[in-house]
């Protein structure tokens, strides 16, 4: 389908057929377990209770007339509760920590049961291990979580809890098969679908269920399909939808003004969620808990797998990220450069179009941090290959580019080309780590390069023959400048079930493809990651994936795939990217431009305004896009393109910050605005404007013809518009301006400081050693603060305590600057603070500057524009201290 688009030439954006992808009532599971709006079956009674596991887990047997019993393990972790189910004696094993792959391999942190008091009392057995605890109903195994005795939610308060027992075929079960369109899933195993609810008390907002295109407050799915959560390759993909897309991450923030909490279900197969939001005359679990509550309804239902099912208490977000991802891994931080700004197309045509695009940049004073090679620059689509005519020499190509301080990246796809005399695909073959038939043959599907096999990245050996390949030596022509972009690994199989891999192929230790189809992208992404390590261990990675899953965040950013060259893609972008955010996935962008179509100069540029202010900033565009690079249209729009990406360099310092704070404790950059103002209602459905940490407000134009913005600032704080010294502060809602010659509209809120560069070079490696200014925004008080963070940007020495981390704040007179307690030993030789902006001073210029560094005292001249004082020339070292007083 994609080729022939291709063939034809269109360039139009056209709807995604649906036709190709299940609704719930396409799928059998779904279609038979969707119980969501019924009153609940029978509830299961708990039977038996022992504590294990030298008193850290309760086993609980539950039964219920006609079925067989389950056993439910329950356990309080460091980071928040976890309730394991499945059958007590299933015909075959669900996923045993044993069997790999199995979701369990994610978890990395903070799964270590604690002891657990018990008590059993009045019809309840409860565990508790510090401030959690774990109640549980004996008569209807309904199960409270609670934080410091107020309860956070309930799993199975709605007695949705439901197994389909393994079982022996019998002939007559209608559903142990199953077709869709052409395709026959065998389904060996028969039906064998989990589920259960989850509700979350006091709450009448939840967030996360990453990735589909609708609001970003998850909507009430009673009328409607639920939530889909199955990696796609979804062909020109449509907005508002809760349709599956090419990631997924169960897991849901719930956030009232009280608290946030989360509920991750922790299941790599096929799932399905529904979402209802209930006022409090209608709460169930009212009831168990205490007084009339609003309540969000969710509901759970898996293909496979066991029911593994963890509450994190918050009791704020920022603490909800932390726990998740002290759980399933930290973010990794990223090269600077990975940062900074990356130009793609499929694809640039051979090496001298390489050259003119690198060339480009700096004749139209662009800066560019990286150039991307889609699948066209290989030998036939083999991938770790280059076409000989068109690259023939790429050794060449790389080091030119290099040498501006940029990095290359090229496309490396998890399906192999059949042929036996491609090294890659003989290679694997001979270390036999191919995803096999039922039967045990090699399975082919069809993609890119026509016939193609697909290692199993969800083997531990295959990642490991995977990794090797980056070496330099086997990756030909590759360098410590060619990074890694892989693609199309949900995977993506053209002639497949929805475009992607049959259920019943075979995986590692025999698990069906149906058991771990959500974790192939990330294991074939990870053993990228891997790769690169392997070739130079001190550098940090950079592998972009279009699948993710839980842990998907420790190996590197996503992109949300194949976007629309239109004004509604540009906006959900936002909503898109934010969801991600709260589910522990921080370094994530789209498309700038949208990769269907060919948008108008104006769509482009508002695109790079936003996308300079989005976490993974990368312009790309379909092989039948016309070039678009930011000097293909000419004045006045190149120079209002350069403008928008100029100002991600000059703020690259603050986006150093925001992925070491990400990187130490899961928080994302971009977040959303109750992520920083809790008990703001107003801003709980806001997704036109976010924030860059707690420090800036964004807030986009993304109309067409518009010139000024609506802008809600929250919380009654003051913000002042970087830049525009001769206007007041803004609170409230204000309309902004928002012009031609204008940037897009950032606010610096009072109280806050961050760093920026104001010296934009070729790219932002040539950038490392330059000065910095500190911007700063006084509050009612005239007081600020805010952190710094600098290391070498490039290798893992911070690990080994080389940065610095620098804390910064004014208290109306005084500026100090010095280390943070959390600083490491790093020292810029070069690179110094080189002014003081700050914003909210007053009109009039003080009397006298003075900074102290060192031992030595010097004055400092200043100047006065509208209500900002600068500060010239402090010249002090920006990994140094010193105190700055101001009379
Ligand atoms: C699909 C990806 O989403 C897109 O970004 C890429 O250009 C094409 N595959 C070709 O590799």
């Amino acid at each position: 389908m994609r080729l022939s688009a291709a063939l034809l030439g269109s360039v139009l954006v056209e709807a995604v057929d649906r036709n190709n992808f299940k609704k719930c009532a396409d799928s059998s599971f779904c279609q038979r377990r969707r119980v969501f709006n019924s009153d609940g079956v029978s509830p299961y009674a708990v039977t038996k209770s022992e504590l294990i596991e030298n008193d850290s887990i309760l086993q609980l047997t539950l039964e219920v007339d006609g079925r067989p019993c389950l056993k439910a393990l329950h356990s309080i972790l460091p980071v928040g509760a976890r309730i394991n189910i499945e059958e007590c004696e299933p015909l075959h094993p669900r996923y045993d920590p044993e069997a790999r792959p199995s979701p369990e391999e994610l978890l990395i942190d903070g799964h270590a049961p604690q002891k657990l008091k018990l008590d059993e009392s009045n019809g309840f057995i409860s565990i508790q291990a510090g401030d959690m605890r774990l109640k549980t109903s004996l008569e209807s195994y309904i199960t409270e979580f609670s934080h410091k005795d107020e309860v956070i939610s309930v799993a199975n308060s709605r007695n949705l809890l439901f197994v389909e027992e393994l079982r022996e075929k019998n002939d007559d079960e209608p559903s142990w098969e199953e077709k869709f369109k052409s395709h026959k899933d065998s389904r060996p195993r028969g039906p064998e679908s989990v589920s259960m609810d989850v509700v979350f008390t006091n709450s009448r907002n939840l967030y996360g269920l990453p990735e589909h295109t609708d609001s970003f407050v998850l909507a009430n799915t009673e009328e409607g399909e639920p939530y889909r959560l199955f990696n796609l390759d979804v062909f020109q993909f449509e907005i508002d939808e809760r349709m599956a897309l090419y990631g997924g991450i169960p897991f849901v923030a719930s956030h009232s003004p009280e608290r946030s909490s989360a509920a991750l279900w922790l299941n790599a197969a096929e799932t399905w969620v529904d979402i209802k939001y209930v006022d409090p005359e209608a709460s169930i679990a009212s009831w168990f808990t205490s007084g009339k509550v609003p309540e969000a309804h969710t509901f759970w239902l898996s293909e496979t797998g066991k029911i593994d099912l963890f509450l994190f208490p918050g009791p704020s977000i920022q603490e909800v990220n932390d726990q998740y991802t002290v759980l399933t891994g930290r973010p990794q931080l990223p090269p600077q450069w990975a940062t900074a700004y990356h130009q793609c197309k499929w694809n640039y045509r051979d090496e001298p179009d390489v050259a003119e695009v690198n060339e480009n940049f700096d004749v139209h004073d662009i800066p560019a941090d990286v150039i991307w090679l889609d699948i066209e620059h290989t030998d036939g689509k083999r991938y770790f290959t280059w076409d000989p005519v068109k690259f023939p020499t790429p050794d060449k190509m790389i080091e030119n580019v290099a040498s501006k301080g940029r990095k290359m990246v090229t496309i490396v796809d998890p399906h192999i080309k059949v042929d036996n005399n491609y090294y890659i695909y003989s290679g694997a073959k001979e270390a036999d780590i191919y995803v096999k038939k039922p039967g045990g043959a090699e399975f082919n599907g069809w993609c890119w390069p026509g016939n193609s096999a697909y290692i199993d990245f969800t083997d531990p050996r295959a990642r490991e023959w995977w990794a090797e390949q980056f070496l330099f030596e086997n990756y030909k022509h590759s360098s410590p400048s060619l990074y890694t972009w892989n693609d199309m690994n949900e995977p993506s199989v053209f002639n497949g079930p929805e475009v992607s891999m049959q259920r019943d192929i075979i995986h590692h230790n025999g698990w069906e493809h149906r058991a771990v189809h959500q974790m192939y992208g990330l294991g074939v992404q990870r053993a990228t990651y891997e790769g690169q390590l392997k070739r130079d261990p001190n550098s940090r990675p950079f592998v972009l994936s279009r699948a993710f899953f839980v842990g998907t965040q420790q190996w590197g950013p996503i992109w949300t795939g194949d976007n629309g060259a239109e004004w509604s893609h540009l906006k959900s972008s936002i909503p898109m990217l934010l969801a991600l955010g709260v589910s522990g996935m921080p370094f994530v962008g789209a498309d700038v431009g949208g990769f269907f179509g060919n948008p108008e100069p104006e769509l482009l540029w508002r695109w790079y305004q936003l996308g300079a202010f989005q976490p993974f900033f990368r312009a790309h565009a379909h092989l039948d896009s016309k070039r678009r690079e930011p000097w293909v249209f000419e004045e006045p729009w190149t120079g209002r393109m350069r403008n928008a990406i100029r100002y991600r360099y000059r703020l690259l310092p603050l986006w150093n910050e925001l992925f070491y704070e990400s990187h130490k404790t899961g928080v994302p950059p971009m977040r959303p605005i109750w992520y920083n103002y809790p008990k703001e209602t107003e801003s709980y459905g806001v997704e036109e404007e976010y924030m860059l940490g707690d420090t800036l407000l964004v807030a986009p134009v993304m109309e067409e013809g518009k010139r000024d913005v609506e802008v809600y600032f929250p919380g009654g704080d003051k913000y002042f518009r970087l830049d525009y010294h001769e206007t007041p502060a803004y609170s409230g809602n204000a309309v902004v301006s928002a012009g031609e010659d204008e940037q897009i509209p950032v606010f610096l809120k009072a109280g806050r400081i961050f760093a920026s560069k104001e010296r934009i070079r070729r790219s932002s490696t040539l950038m490392e050693n330059d000065p910095i200014t500190l911007n700063i925004a006084l509050d009612s008080e005239r007081k600020a603060s805010g952190k710094l963070y600098f290391d070498d940007q490039i290798t893992h020495d911070y690990q080994k305590g080389e940065f610095s981390y620098k804390e910064v704040s004014f208290d109306g007179k005084s500026l100090n600057y010095s280390d943070s307690a959390q600083t490491g030993v790093f020292q810029s030789e070069h690179s110094f603070v080189e002014q003081i902006v700050i914003y909210g001073f007053g009109s009039s210029a003080p009397k006298s500057i003075q900074i102290s560094s060192n031992g030595s005292n010097w004055q400092l001249e200043s100047q006065v524009k509208g209500t900002t004082l600068f500060i010239r020339k402090p010249n002090a070292k920006s990994t140094g201290s010193f105190t700055l007083t101001i009379e």
